[in-house]
Parts: structure tokens; sequence; C-alpha cells
């Protein structure tokens, strides 16, 4: 799917297309976030009609502690701040301060078959854990939707197991509800991670059906956003997989000075090159991944001729990509601790991007219920 779509969206501000993403409101942003999401939000509200919102009602799936939601939401506004997002810019809102977004989840529901939904890869991969099951692909490394015969114990073992209810039907129609969330914007640009590119890809299959069912055009069909380059999977530290909340293996934008070097001089390492040009192994590629990001290019290139010759000191790399790592985070984390207490400027945020949003949402609501045939008297 090419970034190049039609040239103006006529429902965005001044024709500008629309950019829609948001981030669940689980607890604090990491690395992750920052360079598969956030980093790019704030790198696109310039040129785009963007519309960037903290999403809790996916966040209720994994059933929060009620006490605990709201101050995540707090957390990840402030963050979306401290990253650097205008709030006069941009409509930055809360996903539960929309209703019609819950209206259009329920109609779009009837479009979507449960089969597909059971096929979700992030579906699986939560499910499994609901059910202690350890077996499976782990999350990012799932194929397109079309891989329709993959893993398909886990949803005979759900299915089986019907007085189960750890896995609930949000969880199931999670990719409806995130789908929702970005066609009632019209959305062109969606920018995610790696990990959140199959949800998309089911986002367009709903528009597309819901066209056809309907005979019309309506909805377009929206697309990840990589300023021209790949989605990123932003690794662990700890040798494998991706950087992930349940994952365990986080640096969060949060993180102070020290523990953050801790967690760098901890990453898993291997025990070092031994013949010149020896392919490298996962836990150092997962480093050279890191320091793409964080680190210049020179810096990164020093320390890959430096593992091509043998010279290569782990303890050297490690330290190096802390402090790049602090380079980026810290103005960010004094920022956060700044604005998080304020609940004023929070709630003043929140009410004007929460009526922006509404009034976008209430026409996309309007017009699809008269697509589907509901009248009023
Ligand atoms: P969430 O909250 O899990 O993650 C938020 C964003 O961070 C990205 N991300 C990563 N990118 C690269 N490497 C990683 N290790 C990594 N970990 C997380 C995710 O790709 C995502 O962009 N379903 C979404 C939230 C959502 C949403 C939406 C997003 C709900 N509705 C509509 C876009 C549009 C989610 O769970 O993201």
């Amino acid at each position: 799917m090419s970034e190049k779509t039609k040239e103006v969206n006529p429902r965005g501000r001044d024709g500008k297309k629309i950019v829609l993403s948001g981030i669940r409101a689980t607890g604090n942003l990491h690395l992750g976030n920052y360079y598969g999401a956030l980093s790019k939000f704030v790198r696109m509200q310039d040129d785009y009609d963007c519309r960037y919102f903290v999403a809790d009602l996916h966040a209720l799936t994994t059933h929060p502690d009620p006490k605990m939601l709201h101050e995540n939401v707090k957390q990840i506004l402030a963050e979306y701040l401290a990253a650097g997002l205008d709030p006069d810019k941009n409509t930055i809102y809360v996903q539960s301060d929309v209703p019609e977004i819950s209206e259009m989840y329920l109609l779009m529901n009837m479009h979507v078959g449960i089969g597909e939904l059971m096929r979700t890869a992030s579906f699986k991969d939560k499910a499994r854990k609901a059910l202690g099951i350890t077996s499976g692909k782990p999350a990012g490394e799932e194929g397109s939707v079309e891989d329709e015969n993959d893993d398909e114990g886990i949803e005979k073992q759900i299915i089986g197991n019907q007085t189960n209810q750890r896995v609930n039907a949000g969880l199931l129609t999670y990719p409806t509800l995130m789908a929702v969330d970005i066609l009632i914007h019209h959305a062109d640009f969606v920018p995610v991670g790696k990990d959140q590119e199959q949800h998309l890809e089911l986002t367009r299959r709903f528009a597309r059906r819901f066209n056809s069912f309907y005979k019309t055009d309506y909805f377009g069909e929206p697309v990840n956003f990589n300023f021209g380059g790949h989605a990123v999977k932003v690794p662990g530290l700890d040798g494998s997989g991706k950087m992930g909340k349940s994952e365990g293996n986080c640096i969060y934008l949060i993180d102070d000075e020290k523990t953050l070097r801790k967690k760098v001089m901890r990453a898993v390492t291997d025990e070092g090159p031994k013949t010149p040009n020896q392919e490298v192994s996962e836990p150092i590629k997962n480093l050279f991944t890191l320091m793409e990001l964080v680190s210049t290019p020179d810096t990164l290139e020093h320390f890959k001729n430096a593992y091509a010759d043998c010279s290569i000191r782990y303890g050297d790399l490690k330290k190096q990509l802390a402090e790049d790592i602090l380079k980026t985070t810290l103005p960010i984390r004094d920022r956060i601790l700044d604005i998080r207490d304020n609940d004023e400027y929070l709630s003043r945020v929140v009410r004007q991007g929460q009526e922006r949003a509404r009034e976008a949402a209430a026409k996309t609501l309007r017009e699809v219920r008269e697509i589907m045939g509901i009248k009023h008297f």
C-alpha cells in the first residue's frame, strides 16, 4: 500500500489529508511506542490534519484497575504533549469522550466475521496469554490476515472452553473498534508500528466490504505512514522479540537517568565475535537496531565496523547507546513531570479535542446510519 493516496481530502482541515492514530491507556510509553508511533505523530503535525487520541476503551479489554484507568489516560496525554504535540494544531482527545465511536462500533460489527477476528494475531496472542498457553508465534511476528490456516489450534481451544470468561468478546472485536476509530475520521494515514499493520489491513478489508455491500465508495482505504521507509519494530533489550509492556523489557520515556543506564547496561549480549565479518547474533542485532534509531549514522557505523573486525567492546556500545537514548528521553521526561499533574491544562486540551472529534464523528455516524437504512420518523 502506498503513502501516496489521493492528493487532497475534502474532509480534512484546509483540504489537508487526515491522520489518525491512538495509543492504549495501559501505562507509561516506551521506546517502541515512541519510535513506532509518537515520534511520527509529532513529525506529521505541521503538514496534515492530525487527530490523536488515547484509547481507553481498548484498554478495557484487559480489565485495568478502575482506579488506575484515569491516571493512565492522563499519563498518555501528558506524554503526547511532552513529546511535542501542539493541542492547537492537532485534535487531541480521549476515545470514550466520543460516544459516536461506540455506536458505529455496533453498526460495523454487523459486517465483521467472527472467524476473521479469531484469526487475528493479536487476538490469538492475548487469548493464549489469558488461557496460559505458551506455544504459538510471538506478537509482532504475524503475517497477513490472509494466513488463514496459521495456528488454528488456538481457535478450537477457545471455543472448546465454553465456560471460559477470560477471553472476552471485547478482545475479539478489538479490530472492529480500531477500524471505527480510523474510519469515523475518514483517515488517509494511520502512523503505527509494525505490530499494528494487521489491524490496518483488517480496517481496509472492512471498509471495502461496507462499500461493496451498500454499493458506495463511502470509505477510503487508510495506510500506515513511515516517511517513505518501513514500519518499525523496536526490539527489547532481552535478546529477542519486540519491546512491549507485557514482555517486561521496556525502556520508558519517564525512566530517570540512573534507571535507564542500568537497563541498557544489563541488555543481553553474546560472547563477542570470534572471526572477522561473522554473522551478527540476534541480541547484538537488536542493539544495532536501537542504535539506528537513537544515534548518528557515524556512531552506528563505528560499532558495526568494530564488530566486523572483532575489536568491539559491548560495554562501550551500551554506554554510547544509553547516552544517545537519554538525549531524546530526558527532555521529554522533564516535560512529562511538568505537565502530568496540571489537571486544568489537560482538561482544557481534551475538551477542545473532544469538541472537534465529535463534530467529525457525528457527521460520519449520521451518514453511515443513512447508508445502512436507519431513518428517523
Ligand atoms: P498500542 O497501545 O499497543 O501501541 C501504541 C503504538 O505503539 C506502537 N508500538 C511499537 N512500535 C514499534 N515497536 C514496538 N516494540 C512497539 N510497541 C508498540 C504500536 O504499533 C502503536 O502504533 N490498537 C492500538 C491502539 C489503537 C489505534 C487505533 C492505533 C486503537 N485504535 C486506531 C491507530 C489507530 C494499540 O494497541 O497500540
